[in-house]
């Protein structure tokens, strides 16, 4: 039988093509977006994040998303030091969540409230890309817009406390292969993580109408 985690991979493999494809991802990888389109990004993920990370606080006890919270994943405060390197000191006056972002988010925290495994899918979808594919947007974004290597500007895709990313995904993975949740309930979990990419997707939509690719 197919382990979970390997369930969960190829059910999102589609939606992960669709969301890494997306004219807004493609153009900031491309290094045909401006920085202020990379800043605006890194503000959406601040509210992910926090809603993520609110979660995480709620849950560290709980027997389902309990095992998922970890610490060396916490990324608020990177994200605060890049957004002050992006935005300037003011930077959290500025800050404004996308309407998608905002759906995101409040999915996220609905989960956190009242149904740990769905938060589960959530933290999946998120740590594993940021683990992932951030390398690659980390990498390109030094490149592109000349930010110091692993410093200010792309803390968020420095995992500090992760020397080994490799060996912590195999950990995590083992982690979703235990995941106390029967067939019915997992096969809730790979709609959820589904819905979780579809979230990214339309927040990518709306960066890309509000910062249109130049050829
Ligand atoms: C241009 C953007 C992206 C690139 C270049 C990228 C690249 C990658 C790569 C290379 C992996 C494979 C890692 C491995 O096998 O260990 C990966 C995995 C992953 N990515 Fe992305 N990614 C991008 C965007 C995203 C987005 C937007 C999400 C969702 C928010 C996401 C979620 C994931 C997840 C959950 C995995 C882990 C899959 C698994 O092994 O279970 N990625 N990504």
């Amino acid at each position: 039988m197919e382990s979970f985690s390997a369930v969960l991979r190829t059910a999102s493999r589609a939606r992960h093509t669709e969301a890494e494809s997306s004219a807004f991802m493609s153009g900031l990888l491309g290094g045909r977006l401006g920085v202020d389109a990379y800043a605006r990004y890194t503000e959406q993920l601040w509210f992910v994040y926090e809603a993520l990370e609110a979660g995480a606080e709620r849950l560290a006890a709980d027997p389902v998303a309990g095992p998922f919270v970890r610490p060396e994943l916490f990324r608020l405060p990177a994200l605060a030091r890049d957004l002050a390197h992006l935005r300037g000191p003011g930077w959290r006056a500025g800050l404004e969540a996308l309407p998608q972002t905002r759906a995101y988010a409040a999915r996220v925290r609905e989960c956190a409230e009242r149904w740990p495994a769905g938060y589960v899918a959530h933290h999946y979808t998120r740590c594993l890309g940021d683990l992932s594919g951030g390398q690659i947007i980390r990498d390109s974004a030094e490149r592109t817009w000349g930010f110091a290597r692993k410093g200010d500007g792309v803390r968020f895709y420095v995992f500090e406390e992760i020397p080994n990313p490799a060996a912590f995904k195999r950990r995590y993975r083992a982690l979703l292969d235990g995941l106390r949740a029967d067939a019915v309930e997992r096969r809730r979990v790979v709609a959820e993580c589904e819905r979780a990419f579809a979230l990214n997707t339309a927040v990518f939509r709306a960066l890309g109408e509000e910062f249109r690719v130049t050829a």
